[in-house]
């Protein structure tokens, strides 16, 4: 089988964690680095996570920290969301790995050089680390096969009415990689608010029957919590539908659109604006997904636990 090198760049945070559970169990994905990006929790926190998640997953690849604050502005965190920790709930094992010395934007960099063929970089964060590669490094454009990336919403937003929060975090970032000319697949709320995980399938998921399991069970239970309290019927699994996408997109609809990401205004900055009707004669700029079979995309997640083994991890 031909492996898809990829790198995960990621604010863990419970959903990022589990699309990295799902990228590491999937055998046509080739697994370069990991790196980290502020959002969901500070870099610290979303990096100490990233470390407990790949030691938890057994994915010993280099992990490189990202920058600590967005291109401009200050750094919005989501404690309400995924705790203090950025990760809480069930007890993780400690990171295995020590970090790289170097910055994720050098080190991916050196990674996307020293690639034979173009990398696919799987984003479920803000696009900081993104943009900034993209600036320091254009030349290495060509070695960006492509960018799938959590994010956005062309008819709502989660952290503002306009604004979902992976771009609201970092908007100059999400316009820069918008304008970069790759290509994108962008899952955004218009999708990922359907990519619902109900207490039924948190219990499948638990019956599984090893540590992996058992933990990625405790998140949702967590990741529920929060949205339960605010009426939804599940726990919507944002990050996973990057992944997903990348690996079985038959589980999903497209939309190929221009997008662009609104800077200024009180209630609209951070918005991703979806040209549908083509009145800006532009052409599309991303794939959007618009669509997905949820069941079969819980399936998915069953079918990515199993893969940890059905006996509890030494
Ligand atoms: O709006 C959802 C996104 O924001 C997800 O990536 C979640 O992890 C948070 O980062
Ligand atoms: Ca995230």
């Amino acid at each position: 089988m031909k492996r898809i090198p990829v790198i995960l760049d990621g604010d863990p945070g419970h959903d990022d964690a589990i699309a990295w559970v799902l990228a590491n169990s999937r055998p046509e994905l080739n697994i370069l680095a990991v790196s980290t990006a502020a959002g969901n929790q500070t870099l610290a926190k979303t990096t100490y996570n990233a470390g407990r998640i790949m030691a938890l997953i057994g994915l010993d690849v280099p992990l490189a920290a990202g920058r600590r604050k967005p291109l401009f502005g200050e750094l919005i965190v989501a404690p309400s969301v995924h705790g203090v920790s950025g990760l809480d709930g069930p007890a993780l094992p400690e990171p295995v790995r020590p970090l790289e010395d170097e910055d994720a934007v050098s080190f991916v960099s050196r990674v996307l050089e020293e690639s034979p063929e173009p990398v696919a970089l799987v984003s479920t964060g803000p696009l900081t680390n993104t943009a900034a590669l993209l600036l320091l490094r254009p030349d290495l454009k060509n070695k960006i096969g492509h960018i799938y990336m959590m994010g956005g919403g062309i008819t709502k937003g989660n952290w503002t009415p306009a604004a979902e929060f992976n771009i609201l975090v970092d908007p100059e970032a999400a316009d820069i990689v918008f304008r970069s000319g790759l290509p994108i697949t962008m899952a955004g709320l218009d999708v990922t608010e359907n990519a619902l995980v109900y207490p039924e399938d948190i219990e499948r998921i638990r019956c599984v029957g090893n540590e992996v399991s058992r933990v990625v069970a405790e998140w949702l239970t967590f990741f529920y919590g929060f949205h339960q309290r605010i009426g939804y019927a599940g726990a919507p699994v944002h990050d996973a539908v990057a992944v997903a996408a990348l690996v079985r997109p038959d589980l999903f609809t497209f939309e190929a659109m221009h997008v662009e990401v609104e800077l200024c205004g009180d209630y609209a900055r951070g918005a991703t604006v979806g040209d549908r009707l083509h009145i800006l004669k532009q052409p599309p700029n991303v794939s959007c997904i618009m669509g997905l079979y949820r069941e079969r995309f819980v399936d998915l997640l069953v079918e990515a636990v199993a893969f940890y083994g059905k006996e509890p991890r030494a």
